[in-house]
């Protein structure tokens, strides 16, 4: 087969109505960081602090989106994707947290989405991906608090009112496992707390807010699509020593069944909160009810699978496995099975895959970049999907992170995601070869459902 007869095989194994899109976050690529009244978030705080971003670097200028909306949308027209999951930062709406709307930020999400209407790109909006306002780290504690959770609620309901006409997609947090554990247990990420009865409390109060905000949602607009993105891995035991095994199972408890269970069975894991003990969050009456709220659409972001050994916790790869320049292992049949195995335990709303990338060294040669490693991976995991459908698994679309090269939080600029390659000093974009494979997909794949509609036909 040809390159193209491949794409036309590839696409006609995904329905007529599957989303193909690109997904970015408002810190990675915004810049503007005071821009028009924003107030600041925990990240342009802690990338402050010394040593905690491994460049040094900020979120200052980032890819300059703010100030090149107009250009950087063009940039996803011309793929022919009709997709776009972008993230709206809390503190432009509302610079402290709480409180009157600040017009001017909020205008620029009128913008985005007005200009991706235009060009016949799908909103997807993401409520919170990791810049809280710092105010309310500082005056109030942040996720820790569950106060904050009622803020984000107010937040939501300002974002469905004044987009929700436009945008009907809204997910409410990205990856809570990341805020609660990478940024309050492990300390790495914004806010940088290392405590574990913390970290579980800003999960609970991440869930709690996610029902909350669900709500306020869907009472300022009955008809938007409301859900929620979650990180997932498949965790494995590296050895079959029973402490390992332990460990896998408590580590798979940790990141996958804690989310899916308060959100899809009104409960969390016996054996987690078991494990946790006093370090188990505190909680209300009516919370488990609150969390569950239904859901339009889950999101899993996938990268990679964990092995874990009790001196390794979360290893991202096997030992001598091929491996990505964020050192995350390379397992698409992995990902197929972690798709099936979510089918089988959950009752699952429809699933999007709002994340799937990876980072590779690029080298501009003759001003282009020949990414094979990034095309590959984009290639294997889009056939792990199309694996996953064909057995039964309802997926509705896939995102590939990101659209550009970012800031990868606390790695700052020094690895490389986009299928658009960044040229941080001329903030020039240049389309990688894994973007022109996406181009072909998405054109191959309006090609051969061209005139197959996803309504049923009348007799
Ligand atoms: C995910 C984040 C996203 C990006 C990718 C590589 O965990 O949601 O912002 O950093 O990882």
């Amino acid at each position: 087969m040809n390159n193209l007869n491949c794409l036309d095989a590839l696409c006609a194994r995904f329905p007529t109505a599957f989303v193909w899109g690109v997904a970015s976050s408002a810190f990675q690529i915004e810049g503007a960081a005071a821009a028009d009244g924003k107030g600041p978030s925990i990240w342009d705080e802690f990338c402050r602090r010394q040593g905690v971003i491994v460049d040094g670097s900020d979120g200052e200028i980032a890819c300059d989106h703010y100030n090149r909306l107009e250009s950087d949308l063009d940039l996803i027209a011309a793929l022919g994707i009709r997709a776009y999951r972008f993230s709206i930062s809390w503190p432009r709406i509302q610079p402290t947290g709480s409180g009157a709307i600040n017009e001017s930020g909020l205008d620029f999400y009128n913008r985005l989405v007005d200009q991706l209407l235009q060009r016949d790109i799908e909103p997807f909006a993401t409520l919170y991906h990791w810049d809280l306002p710092a105010a309310l780290q500082r005056e109030h504690n942040g996720w820790a608090d569950r106060n904050t959770a009622y803020r984000f609620a107010e937040y939501a309901a300002i974002v469905a009112k004044r987009l929700g006409d436009r945008v009907r997609s809204f997910a409410t947090h990205n990856e809570p496992w990341v805020t609660a554990t990478i940024g309050h247990e492990f300390g790495h990420f914004a806010p940088g707390v290392k405590d574990r009865a913390v970290a579980t409390q800003v999960s609970h109060n991440c869930l709690l807010s996610h029902g909350l905000a669900s709500q306020a949602i869907r009472s300022a607009r009955s008809n938007a699509d409301v859900g929620i993105v979650v990180n997932l891995s498949p965790v494995s035991s590296a050895t079959q020593s029973p402490a390992d095994r332990l460990q896998a199972s408590r580590e798979d408890g940790l990141l996958v069944r804690w989310y899916l269970d308060a959100l899809l069975r009104r409960e969390y894991p016996a054996d987690v909160l078991e494990y946790l003990g006093t370090d188990a969050p505190k909680t209300h009456a009516g919370d488990a009810q609150l969390i569950a709220q239904p859901l339009d659409f889950l999101g899993v972001n996938y990268y990679h699978p964990i092995v874990s050994t009790v001196a390794r916790p979360f290893s991202p790869a096997r030992d001598g496995a091929a491996v990505t320049d964020m050192g995350w292992e390379v397992a698409p049949a992995q990902f197929t099975e972690m798709l099936l195995r979510l089918d089988r335990e959950y009752e699952l709303p429809p699933l999007f895959i709002t994340e799937n990338g990876a980072a590779y060294r690029d080298t501009l040669i003759e001003g282009g970049i020949q990414d094979e490693d990034r095309r590959a991976y984009i290639e294997s995991h889009v056939c792990a999907v199309a694996d996953a459908i064909e057995r039964g698994v309802d997926v509705r679309g896939y995102f590939v992170w990101s659209l550009l090269d970012n800031f990868e939080w606390a790695s700052g600029y020094t690895k490389r995601f986009g299928i658009y390659y960044v040229d941080y000093a001329t903030q020039a974009r240049i389309l990688k070869r894994s973007g022109i494979w996406y181009k072909n997909l998405a054109a191959a794949f309006n090609r051969t459902h061209a005139g197959a509609s996803s309504l049923p036909t009348t007799p």
